[in-house]
């Protein structure tokens, strides 16, 4: 017989190895051995076979293929997950409420509508307020257990703050700059790359592997709850999750009639470019549970929701030519010239093409009728030759031999997708790229330092290298027709400014391949000198949390090539800020603030909410003095917590961190908003 503590038991060790499971993938810190975890296991799996009754689909042992697997084991929906019907107008808006009018004999007055985000929709089942499985929707029946890949999430809570059983349903996705992204690092390596932000989502999720999800940045808007029936309106679902901790589109709208409604659908329809991710519609839902419930659904469809369909943003134009611009690092990229053309009110004359395997894959030729598509504000892509189009006037694309901006050799390393110049230091297009980086705005902030200074000292032989910067006299300015005296001393004034620039943001200004400003950060924190940094083993820099082995390899790389080491030198001679001074740096509405997080967190790593703090200026510290302003307190904080309290500092709670962000983000530049 099972009694009430084995059932109890065998909870607590489910729960136990999911919290195993969690920090091992996601915070890739594991808690224990793999023995004691082993030992777990083995206890679970004995109580269930003396209890088989108590076995449930969800229990870790069930899962096919291995613990440390994702098994994408087949799940039941408990409910069906619906598909919506589309409406391309307003008549097929008005079509859709008069039959429901009809249907409940009464006028409807009351609709909730919310953008239809273009990701793909999960299911999240949550018991006494743990997420214990998360399921693809498959074909709508049975979908595929993810949950392992959907435990690295940072917007999806582990842990709910109530202790609800629940089932929560949204949508994953991917922003476009973080697509964008990805498919340039892809491009790169010569992988395949994803055709939209939508694929990069799906195949980020169904990895075997759920350390690579892990640094796939993916996003997730909850919009729809299976929980607790006793709320009437589907605004209220969204409230509750809210309160539950879960992220929901902070923009529903309720409307009382179509003709707002449709004010909705257009609104987004021109915001629909400038959103960070990609929609492709507005979805209306009828707002009272009740009136859902009368309206029920037809086959896979509710009768109470609908999705606006956008047009797509696509057009045909042809493709004139290929030009080839200069990366900074030497990669040549293929840039497509287009005839103009308008998609979706704004003038397009260029594409990405990646590289020449994408290029050939597509079998692009001059000449072409091509479609092309924009997806929000990026840069816009090509999608295929029109080949019925074709006249045969059109010429296959050779690759240059020589780069066009310096005439050097151009390369293509076995295994590597993209083609790299050999000039170096000799290509002008690659150092122009190296100083305008340097001196940007969130590098070396080097004010009168833009591309087209950049150009001209690379132009006139002024600079070889980017410390050569710090060598620039007066004179050497005036002498340049772009220089009057007085801009000549602003500029001279903003290189020598430079120099208390601090070493975070320095390293991020060499512009190594692959170190953005949060490693520039970490690095900094880790190694706290460029000495240290360049003298690490790519094993030390590997064991950095949030370190993949790939930008690891970019920095030994970097730091071998003797030209690197010469002009980190005259860097350093030049009295560039070469060690980390944990000194308040930067300005930003945290700036002097030091913050200390103590604790386990629920929705994110503890080094990525601390690169938030720092990302607004403020600082973080590990250990507990009275110098330290804030104390974020996660779960099962100890010693810390209780010194904090000691010492009076404010102490936050991870829902009430969440907020406090939330509110800077949405908040004015440099003012803080109160805390609580
Ligand atoms: S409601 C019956 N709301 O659209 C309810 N779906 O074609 C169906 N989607 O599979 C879902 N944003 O992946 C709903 N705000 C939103 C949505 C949304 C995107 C997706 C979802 C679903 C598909 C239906």
């Amino acid at each position: 017989m099972a009694t009430p503590e084995v059932k109890s038991r065998i909870e607590a060790l489910r729960e136990e190895i999911l919290a195993h499971d969690y920090a091992y993938y996601v915070l890739a810190q594991p808690l224990i051995s793999d023995a004691e975890y082993d030992r777990l296991f083995t206890a679970l799996q004995r109580l269930e076979l003396e209890h088989p009754t108590l076995v449930t689909p969800e229990s870790p042992t069930q899962r096919p293929g291995g613990k440390f697997e994702t098994s994408f084991a087949p799940v039941a929906h408990r409910v069906p997950m619906l598909s919506l019907a589309n409406a391309f107008n307003r008549e097929g808006l008005i079509a859709w409420e008069v039959r429901n009018t009809k249907l409940l004999d009464r006028a409807i007055n009351d609709y909730a509508v919310e953008p239809k985000i273009d990701g793909l929709a999960v299911s999240l089942l949550y018991q006494r307020g743990r997420l214990i499985r998360a399921a693809t929707r498959g074909d709508g029946m049975t979908g595929e257990d993810i949950t392992y890949n959907v435990l690295t999430i940072p917007d999806i809570p582990r842990e709910l703050k109530q202790a609800v059983d629940i089932e929560v349903r949204g949508e994953v996705y991917m922003s476009i700059k973080d697509f964008e992204t990805l498919n340039f690092r892809r491009a790169e390596r010569r992988e395949s790359l994803f055709a939209n932000p939508r694929n990069a989502a799906a195949g980020s999720l169904r990895q075997q592997d759920p350390r690579i999800t892990r640094d796939r940045p993916l996003r997730f808007w909850a919009y729809a709850t299976l929980g607790p029936r006793n709320l009437d309106t589907h605004r209220a679902g969204l409230n509750f999750l809210q309160e539950l901790g879960l992220p929901i589109w902070p923009d529903t709208r309720l409307c009382n009639n179509l003709d707002e409604v449709w004010n909705y659908c257009n609104e987004y329809q021109e915001r629909r470019p400038a959103l960070p991710f990609e929609i492709d519609g507005v979805v209306i839902k009828v707002n009272a549970l009740e009136e859902q419930d009368i309206l029920g659904t037809v086959g896979r469809e509710p009768r109470w929701a609908i999705a606006f369909k956008y047009p797509p943003t696509q057009a045909t134009t042809r493709l004139e030519g290929i030009a080839i611009s200069v990366g900074r690092t030497g990669t040549l990229n293929p840039v497509a010239l287009l005839e103009p053309v308008t998609v979706g009110g704004v003038t397009i004359s260029k594409a990405t093409l990646h590289n020449l395997d994408e290029i050939r894959r597509k079998d692009l030729r001059i000449g072409d009728v091509v479609l092309i598509q924009r997806a929000g504000d990026v840069i816009p892509q090509v999608v295929k030759p029109v080949v019925e189009k074709r006249t045969g006037a059109e010429t296959v694309y050779d690759f240059p031999t020589r780069c066009p901006e310096c005439g050097s050799h151009i390369i293509k390393p076995e295994g590597f997708a993209m083609h790299y110049c050999t000039g170096g230091l000799a290509c002008r297009a690659q150092l122009v790229e190296q100083v305008k980086h340097f001196a940007s705005r969130r590098a070396m902030n080097i004010e009168h330092l833009g591309a087209k200074v950049a150009d001209t000292f690379v132009e006139q032989g002024l600079i070889q290298d980017l410390a050569d910067l710090y060598s620039l006299q007066l004179n050497d300015l005036m002498r340049l027709e772009r220089f009057a005296r007085k801009s000549a001393e602003n500029l001279i004034h903003a290189i020598e400014a430079s120099k208390e620039i601090p070493f975070e943001r320095v390293l991020f200004a060499l512009g190594i391949h692959e170190v953005g400003e949060q490693t520039a950060r970490l690095l900094a924190q880790q190694f706290g000198s460029i000495e240290n940094l360049a003298s690490a083993a790519l094993e030390q820099l590997m064991a950095v949390n949030g370190l993949g082995p790939i930008v690891s390899q970019s920095i030994r790389n970097f730091f071998e090539e003797p030209h690197n080491q010469n002009v980190i030198e005259k860097l350093r001679s030049a009295g560039l800020q070469l060690t980390y001074s944990g000194a308040p740096s930067r300005e930003g509405p945290l700036a002097g603030q030091i913050w200390l997080f103590t604790g386990r967190l629920a929705k994110i790593t503890r080094p990525a909410a601390e690169a938030l703090v720092l990302q607004f200026g403020g600082h973080t510290s590990s250990s507990i003095t009275k110098n330290v302003t804030r104390v974020v307190a996660g779960e099962e904080a100890g010693s810390k917590l209780e010194k904090a309290r000691k010492l009076q500092i404010p102490i936050l709670s991870e829902q009430e961190f969440w907020e406090y962000i939330e509110r800077l983000e949405t908040g004015s530049k440099n003012q803080a908003p109160i805390l609580p």
